[in-house]
């Protein structure tokens, strides 16, 4: 499918999408949001796709959602497109296979609550993520009140988001937004090593481990810990547990095929 704003590449089983705006930093428009919630709808019904990594290319991830589509709005114009940045970043977040951020440059506001929606975030060793939109006199919007704290707690979110300041990856990476930090050039080879890591596991047991840890999250522990068990027990229908197993005890590595 042809998009205008962002790119969206599948080599081996592993698709790309790379946000494509540069001469606006990949500000985040309608059409973008739009597009992002298409790009996530159509991977996700692709079994060819295992893994899919979002990025904003080596220079920038994304300086947030585009202020002069804002700027003039009304409060109705705003309550529709928060829908489609929500809309958008729901589905990304609820992709049944793993979902990487691989972010060089700025991840600002609605780019740093984009990659909140991933499962893993890698940081080039030139990021620098924050929540600026306090300083335009509104708040992070794209859900970054909500999945920040729970990714950081909410002391270091709410000084992050009450403050509008930047911090560079090295901080984000000891306050556990991100997963790990690389140098810039080996970001796309760094992201790439994990993607595959990821693709060669079942891709069933993928699925369900990911909606064990993100519907356990909207639950209390007693229901979560059930939902688990529903899920792990539904893997034993799985031929991949057969091969699982039988390939450890046959000290050799495991064939899966997704079923
Ligand atoms: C629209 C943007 C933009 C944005 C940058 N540009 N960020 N346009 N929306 N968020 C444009 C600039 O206007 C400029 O266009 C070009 O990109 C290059 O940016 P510069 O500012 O010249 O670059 P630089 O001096 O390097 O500064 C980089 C920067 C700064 C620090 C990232 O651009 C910046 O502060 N951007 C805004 C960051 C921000 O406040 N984000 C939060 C947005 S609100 P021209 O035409 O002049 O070349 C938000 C809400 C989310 O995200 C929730 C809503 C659903």
């Amino acid at each position: 499918m042809a998009y205008e704003t962002i790119i969206v590449e599948i080599e081996e089983g592993i698709a790309t999408i790379t946000l494509n705006r540069p001469a606006v930093l990949n500000a985040l428009n309608d059409k973008v949001f739009n597009e992002l919630g298409e790009a996530a709808l159509s991977l996700g019904a692709d079994n060819s796709v295992r893994v899919v990594i979002i990025t904003g290319g080596d220079k920038v991830f994304a300086a947030g959602a585009d202020i002069s589509q804002m700027a003039n709005s009304t409060a109705v114009d705003v309550a529709t497109r928060e829908k489609v940045s929500h809309r958008a970043f729901q589905l990304l977040e609820n992709l049944p296979k793993p979902v990487i951020a691989a972010i060089s440059g700025y991840a600002l506001g609605g780019g740093c609550e984009l990659t909140l929606v991933a499962d893993v975030r890698i940081a080039a060793d030139n990021a620098q993520f924050g929540l600026p939109e306090i300083k335009l006199g509104i708040l992070p919007g794209a859900g970054g009140t909500q999945r920040l704290p729970r990714l950081i707690g909410t002391g270091r979110a709410k000084e992050l988001i009450f403050s509008g300041d930047f911090i560079k990856a090295d901080e984000a990476l000891r306050v556990g937004l991100v997963n790990k930090v690389v140098s810039a050039d080996q970001l796309a080879a760094e992201t790439r090593k994990l993607a595959k890591r990821f693709a060669s596991r079942g891709a069933v047991a993928l699925r369900l481990a990911k909606a064990s840890v993100n519907e356990g999250l909207r639950m209390d522990l007693e229901a979560g810990l059930e939902y688990e068990h529903k899920c792990f027990s539904l893997l034993f229908a799985t031929e991949d547990q057969k091969e699982g197993m039988k390939a450890f005890l046959e000290k050799r590595p495991a064939q899966f095929q997704g079923k």
